[in-house]
């Protein structure tokens, strides 16, 4: 039985039994849903693995309380990732070190590299100052699903599996939190996300993104894979192929297709009155929505036709690398 509560002393108490026991507790971050584990424990961590049905080559983010010296995990901490720190943490920005190897090398599969993420949300800080241990976790998902943004989306991937998820509200971010290589002379954004490769290079002068090519050694092995995937059917448009989709809906419709278009504010003024769902008007909007609408339409439709917002920089980076998964493609830039 997997129950839900909310984030209080009694829950608190029950999510640090469970995991000095070596088991997994679901817990909410400002990104999306984290499903935990003790770092130290090996066991413990390997159970995360089994229980989301994860590639054991893709590495898992450590998560530690604000105030947890994390020179006791990493070294060669460079200047520039002193200062991202400073101005962004906590917050939605993974960064990777050299692991010291004092966690258990099941987090990071064999990697020499450890990543680290402060959250922000408030739920997430108590629950790990409660706890008091480095916590591995991925997004609490079944893998290869779309990420969980409420207690009830975990509930769903993941219920009978795990005995706790601490109810932390919906997730404000929406999309998982900025992976940034820190074990170079500048900064690599290897996943994109609500900390843009703009808003990093603006604080220290230099960053570059990862692009991971087709056959080649991904940098971070979560590339590798298909992600954030609804249950359906689902297709990408260039917004100037809108008409495309729009043929295409209205071809799968007249054959009994329940079809739904997901699109931006600009995108819905293009589809009648066809059925739609609107992730937003700005970026932020998109990204807090977008899994939510995902997961809603693939319970009601057999396919989800995207219309891509044009815009690509900032903040959409991130969203639009989640869409193009979500179609089964990979986001080359
Ligand atoms: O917002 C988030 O980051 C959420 C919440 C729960 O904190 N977590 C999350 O974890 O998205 P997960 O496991 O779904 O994604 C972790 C990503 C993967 O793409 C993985 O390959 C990458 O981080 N990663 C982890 N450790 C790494 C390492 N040492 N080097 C490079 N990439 C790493
Ligand atoms: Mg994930």
């Amino acid at each position: 039985m997997t129950e839900i509560l909310p984030v209080t002393e009694d829950s608190l108490k029950e999510a640090k039994r469970l995991i000095l026991r070596g088991d997994a507790v679901a817990f909410p971050t400002e990104t999306v849903y984290g499903l935990g584990a003790n770092a130290y424990d090996t066991a413990a961590v390997n159970k995360i693995f089994e229980i989301k049905g994860r590639p054991n080559d893709n590495p898992l983010i450590v998560h530690v309380h604000k105030d947890f010296d994390i020179s006791t995990l990493v070294a060669d901490v460079p200047g520039y990732a002193k200062i991202l720190a400073e101005k962004f943490l906590p917050g939605p920005l993974t960064m990777v070190y050299r692991s010291k190897g004092a966690v258990s090398s099941a987090v990071s599969c064999g990697l020499d590299t450890l990543a680290i993420r402060i959250p922000s949300h408030e739920g997430a800080q108590k629950f790990l100052k409660y706890v008091g241990l480095p916590i591995a976790a991925p997004s609490a998902n079944v893998s290869k699903h779309v990420s969980p943004t409420s207690a009830e989306h975990v509930l769903f991937d993941l219920n009978g599996k795990i005995d706790l998820i601490l109810d932390g509200g919906e997730c404000s971010g929406g999309i998982e939190s900025t992976v940034l290589d820190c074990t170079g002379d500048i900064p690599v954004v290897l996943r994109s996300g609500l900390v843009s490769r703009e808003m990093v290079e603006e604080a220290v002068g230099a960053c570059r993104e990862y692009a991971y090519r087709e056959g080649g050694v991904a940098r971070s092995p979560g590339m590798k894979y298909k992600h954030y995937a609804p249950a359906c059917r689902t297709e990408m448009f260039e917004p100037a192929q809108y008409e495309q989709a729009l043929a295409l809906y209205d071809f799968e419709k007249a054959k009994g297709t329940k079809v739904c278009i997901i699109c931006d504010g600009e995108g819905k003024k293009l589809v009648g009155d066809r059925k739609y769902m609107c992730l937003g008007a700005t970026p932020g909007e998109m990204a807090s929505n977008l899994y939510a609408e995902l997961r809603e339409g693939e319970k009601t439709s057999d396919l989800l036709i995207v219309i891509s917002p044009a815009d690509r920089s900032g903040v959409m980076a991130g969203v639009m690398n989640r869409l193009t998964k979500a179609c089964g493609k990979r986001y080359e830039n």
